[in-house]
């Protein structure tokens, strides 16, 4: 069983053929979909796909960098209703971080909504779901600063370096999310990927964006989460077998989900527990 631990597929890419999607993500193997937010506008369409598939999709909360913008604060307090409400359950704060290939004008709200944001996720005891984008020192600054005992979470879609990759398992409750780009020929991490530890790895599609190859520029899809898994069992060496259970088994820790799957004999750090 595959997780694909960041997907958005409440986009309106998905309108037509969700249900082919989904039978696809099954057929694929990949039985779990983790749904991180947008921004104010995409809740309802998450809230949607959450409760027609309840016991395959789980939705998250938060504000992407991306949206950060003139009336962030408004967002902010939406999303701040819908955390703390008891009624719906989120796996986690996300999607969150900064992004500054998009614009770099909006640097000090990013800096705000993130450090918010993460602030919450340590009161509900959640992980934060985190999005780079030519930003890694900007966020590793206010990582370094907040991270505490309380903190976990995963840095999604990781483009970075050896060094960035090694900084992120210094934290010791942080993953890197693992997607298409591992598939792309000058994607550069599956120079070092074996290099890391298979214990802080989960896989992830993002889609509709990031399709692996070769479905490079076309619309992604959970499927493809196996294309992601296969590659980087090539490129550790591991059995295609392995990738699943121990990537699997790191997505049920972050997130504190428990599936029924036939027992891993694989080693399982359980500092990221609690
Ligand atoms: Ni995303």
């Amino acid at each position: 069983m595959l997780i694909d631990s960041h997907n958005h597929i409440y986009a309106e890419q998905f309108n037509d053929d969700l249900e082919e999607v989904m039978n696809r993500a099954s057929e694929a193997g990949v039985q779990h979909l983790l749904m991180p937010n947008i921004d104010v506008p995409s809740i309802d369409a998450m809230h949607r796909v959450a409760d027609r598939y309840p016991d395959r999709c789980y939705p998250m909360m938060g504000l992407h960098p991306c949206s950060v913008q003139e009336d962030f604060r408004e967002q902010l307090s939406v999303v701040e209703r819908h955390l703390f409400q008891p009624v719906r359950k989120y796996i986690a704060v996300g999607e969150i971080g900064i992004d500054l290939y998009w614009d770099k004008s909006t640097l000090e709200i990013q800096q705000e909504a993130f450090r918010q944001q993460i602030e919450w996720a340590k009161a509900l005891k959640l992980p934060i779901v985190i999005h780079v984008r030519e930003s890694f020192d900007e966020v590793f600054e206010i990582v370094d600063e907040l991270h505490d005992e309380r903190l976990r979470g995963v840095f999604h879609c990781f483009t970075g370096t050896l060094e960035q990759a090694k900084h992120i398992e210094a934290y010791g409750s942080f993953m890197m999310g693992i997607g298409g780009v591992l598939t792309f020929k000058n994607g550069k991490i599956d120079q070092f990927i074996h290099e890391l530890d298979l214990n802080r790895l989960i896989l992830e599609t993002d889609s509709p964006y990031l399709a692996p190859k070769p479905y490079r520029g076309k619309r992604n899809e959970p499927a493809y989460t196996r294309l992601v898994a296969e590659k980087l069992s090539t490129l550790t060496g591991k059995s295609l077998e392995e990738i699943e259970a121990v990537s699997t088994a790191n997505c049920e820790r972050l997130f504190h989900l428990t599936f029924e799957h036939e027992a891993s004999s694989a080693p399982l750090p359980d500092h990221l527990d609690g």
